[in-house]
């Protein structure tokens, strides 16, 4: 082995790959241990941002920018510190695939309807009273409620209510980078106008998971907003019953029309942790964006304890190992990049015996 390492950084071998450079031609023979690991060995980092940074950070933001100032929506993206400076676009995202975001919409404000190729989805992390309207659908949002806006549907937000709005943003803006796929339009008036009653989708789905007939044939967003109160009243059923031992009572959300993921490229949970649960640890192929909606507990990520409590968010990229211990009932909403994985056919997870050692402890930047 040692010789054919000699014999890879001989000066003959040296020479031709650099004669090969004008030609804007490359070695395989030299790129092949960086191109092909063993095992997938991202950029991302695991990271945490704790909610009273991102708080801090929206309230300075609010005084100084508006959406009417120009500007589409007042929101402040999470970046990865393994990422900084790595990706051709020149900003580093959240994951090497998504993007995440938090965003505040104060009362009276309006952003602009706009429709890209990019699918997006929202959680709905504190206050009431803001709509986002999708395809001339007003949805009213409400704290644990999920929306998604699969790509090409115009969607603008507006707040007629009386208390600032914070959500999550996530969307798959690095993967459509990364393949040549974006396009972006903005709607040819400010924000589009009702077109069908409000919350007319909900409405339609107020039973769960029964479908209105209509909705057997595939649509991108037949349901636009996931009621909370739902989601709550699944994962009160499933807890009736043993956890799973990895993701504790966790559901997905879901097209109704035809069963998929709700948003194409993301997928997107709600566990439930109990108090005291601790889970087994494993990895997988595909990262991990969490949010905590209620509840503190802490993860350990490749031996590295990351506390978190409500409002924090957390990444775990691919294939880091982790496990989760809940310190008090915990709801933990998350986006993944799992249908990608799968699309690509590259999903894979693996079972770890035990649980990890704890090696350090996280420090979190506050304001
Ligand atoms: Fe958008
Ligand atoms: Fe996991």
């Amino acid at each position: 082995m040692a010789e054919k390492n000699d014999f890879f950084q001989s000066q003959t071998v040296l020479d031709f790959n650099k004669s090969l450079e004008p030609f804007h031609l490359g070695p395989l023979w030299h790129a092949i241990p960086e191109l092909m690991h063993k095992q997938p060995t991202p950029q991302a980092v695991p990271y945490l941002w704790k909610w009273e940074t991102l708080y801090a950070k929206l309230m300075e933001a609010k005084d100084i920018f508006t959406p009417e100032r120009g500007g589409e929506r007042r929101a402040i993206y999470l970046q990865n510190p393994g990422l900084t400076g790595r990706q051709p676009w020149g900003w580093a995202s959240t994951t090497q695939t998504l993007y995440a975001a938090v965003q505040l919409i104060l009362p009276g404000e309006t952003a602009p309807s706009h429709r890209h190729t990019q699918s997006a989805l929202r959680f709905i992390m504190k206050g009431e009273g803001a709509y986002s309207i999708v395809q001339g659908e007003r949805i009213f949002m409400e704290e644990g409620d999920f929306l998604t806006t699969p790509k090409g549907l115009w969607h603008g937000h507006g707040h007629p209510g009386d208390k600032p709005m914070i959500w999550m943003d996530c969307l798959d803006i690095p993967t459509i980078y990364a393949i040549g796929g974006t396009f972006f339009e903005h709607y040819p008036e400010t924000i589009e106008q009702p077109q069908a009653p409000d919350n007319y989708s909900s409405h339609r789905y107020a039973g769960g998971m029964v479908r209105p007939i209509s909705d057997r044939r595939p649509q991108a967003a037949p349901l636009g907003s996931y009621k909370w109160a739902q989601t709550l009243a699944a994962l009160d059923g499933l807890s009736q019953y043993e956890p799973d031992p990895y993701d504790g009572y966790a559901v997905e959300y879901i097209n109704p029309s035809n069963g998929r993921t709700a948003s194409p490229n993301i997928a997107s949970w709600m566990q439930k942790l109990p108090q005291g649960f601790h889970s087994k640890a494993h990895r997988h192929t595909h990262s991990v964006i969490y949010q905590v909606f209620k509840g503190c507990g802490y993860s350990i990520i490749d031996g590295v304890r990351f506390d978190w409590s409500e409002g924090d968010f957390l990444v775990i990229p691919n294939w880091a190992l982790h496990e989760h211990v809940a310190l008090a009932d915990s709801y933990l909403f998350s986006a993944s990049d799992l249908p990608i994985m799968e699309k690509f056919e590259v999903d894979r997870e693996e079972g770890y015996e035990g649980q990890q050692a704890v090696t350090g402890v996280f420090e979190p930047l506050l304001p």
